[in-house]
């Protein structure tokens, strides 16, 4: 009997080469798994096509909900998004995907995981190293990894095979989706000049073409996370899914972002992310009116530090359970409802109520009932400038002289 292998199989081109590669290089017995991410609609074709290609066994696992309270949820109270831009859709997925590969392996008693990633991504690090740490026994094959082949000749191999080949144009692009967001690279991306053509976006109309009329939404979170919209309750992945579509309707969501990948080059992504830039809007919105301005600032280097953790593939560490059990306590009274409006492109935050707000009308107002005694600011502004006053006298570095008037004097 031949080893058997777990493959995170896509229905792809290199994860169908893959079944067989691994075959012929290795002899072993390919179980392909795809893991539902809220990735593919057509599971039925991608299991049908991994055992035509030669896998022993096909199966899918539907981690949707796990994707969204364990890590989206986690991520979004956290307000992660990668170097200012990148919302994490793929990024956060690698290491739920490694775990059900483990699952897998572990129940078909196979000593092996595969996985399609090339060499020069971060996907590899993500998924060895979630691997290396849960289950360090487990061998890893990385067939893009080692068999050498360019893409055509991954494609002639293909059809030597008798593996279907997708030759719809789009597919000169490398694309991941989940319910997070889309990223999209390769092809015509690669010079950082090109503007991104239509074709690359699915999930998004382009602004130009979103509805002439602006739309409302309203948001309410409890705890930091998305509980209802417009009033009526909705659970996660089913949140998200709305979202994505009522954002992408307007044209909201696209990302052009030239990124610093874990193994050392730049590389140019399209992201589309529709709900995910709703909801890290809305979050952050409730947030300004219930952090206080401390916690804000700290949170904000935790958030950055998050967001580098999960792009560098550091789920499964201690450092992320600490960081998690801090992000957590921050959301105690990050509870109340942010309104977006969505307008040709741009998601605007237009309103924001808390039963915890920290905004006081009577501190901030011009008008009648100003509770903010005005008498204090003097002597306020004596001791906060106090060191700077105080250095100017004994260090000038900026010396005023006379104007005149007239020009050229
Ligand atoms: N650059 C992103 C990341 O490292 C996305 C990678 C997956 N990309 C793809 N388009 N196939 O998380």
């Amino acid at each position: 009997m031949s080893d058997k292998v777990v493959l995170a199989y896509s229905g792809g081109l290199d994860t169908s080469v893959a079944v067989r590669w691994i075959k012929e290089k290795y002899d072993m017995d390919v179980i392909a798994v795809t893991v539902d991410v809220g990735n593919e609609k057509d599971f039925g074709a991608i299991c049908e096509k991994a055992l035509k290609v030669g896998a022993v066994k096909a199966t899918v696992i539907d981690a949707r909900n796990d994707f969204v309270d364990d890590y989206i949820f986690p991520m979004l109270k956290a307000g992660a998004i990668y170097e200012g831009a990148y919302p994490l859709a793929t990024s956060l997925a690698r290491p739920l995907i490694a775990l059900k590969l483990i699952e897998v392996a572990i129940a078909e008693g196979a000593g092996t995981i595969a996985h399609g990633c090339t060499g020069k991504g971060n996907d590899q690090v993500r998924f060895e190293i979630a691997i290396n740490t849960l289950a360090p026994s487990l061998k890893i094959i990385a067939p893009a990894r080692e068999w050498g082949m360019t893409r055509e000749e991954a494609i002639q191999y293909a059809k030597k095979h008798g593996i279907p080949v997708p030759v719809q144009s789009g597919h000169a692009y490398s694309i991941d989706e989940n319910l997070w967001g889309r990223s999209i690279e390769s092809g015509v991306l690669e010079d950082p000049w090109v503007e991104p053509p239509a074709e690359v976006y699915s999930w998004t109309k382009s602004p130009a073409d979103a509805p002439q009329l602006p739309a409302y939404c309203e948001i309410t979170f409890e705890k930091g996370i998305p509980v209802a919209l417009d009033g009526n309750p909705v659970v996660g992945a089913a949140m998200i899914c709305r979202l994505n579509e009522l954002a992408g309707e307007h044209g909201i969501g696209r990302i052009d972002h030239v990124e610093n990948r874990l193994v050392g080059i730049k590389s140019r992504e399209i992201y589309e992310a529709p709900a995910a830039v709703l909801l890290l809007a809305a979050h952050q919105a409730l947030e300004d009116l219930t952090l206080s301005k401390d916690q804000a600032r700290f949170k904000a280097k935790v958030s950055a530090e998050f967001a580098d953790l999960i792009y560098d593939g550091l789920w499964f560490t201690a450092n992320r359970l600490d960081m998690s059990a801090y992000i957590d306590s921050t959301q105690r009274f990050v509870s109340g409802t942010v309104r977006l409006k969505l307008h040709k492109g741009t998601c605007s935050v237009v309103g924001r109520k808390s039963p915890y707000s920290l905004y006081s009308h009577s501190l901030a107002t011009y008008e009648k009932g100003d509770k903010f005694d005005q008498s204090d600011a003097p002597g306020f502004i004596r001791l906060f400038g106090l060191p700077a006053k105080t250095q100017a006298e004994s260090q000038p570095l900026f010396k005023v002289t006379e104007k005149h008037g007239e020009e050229g004097k």
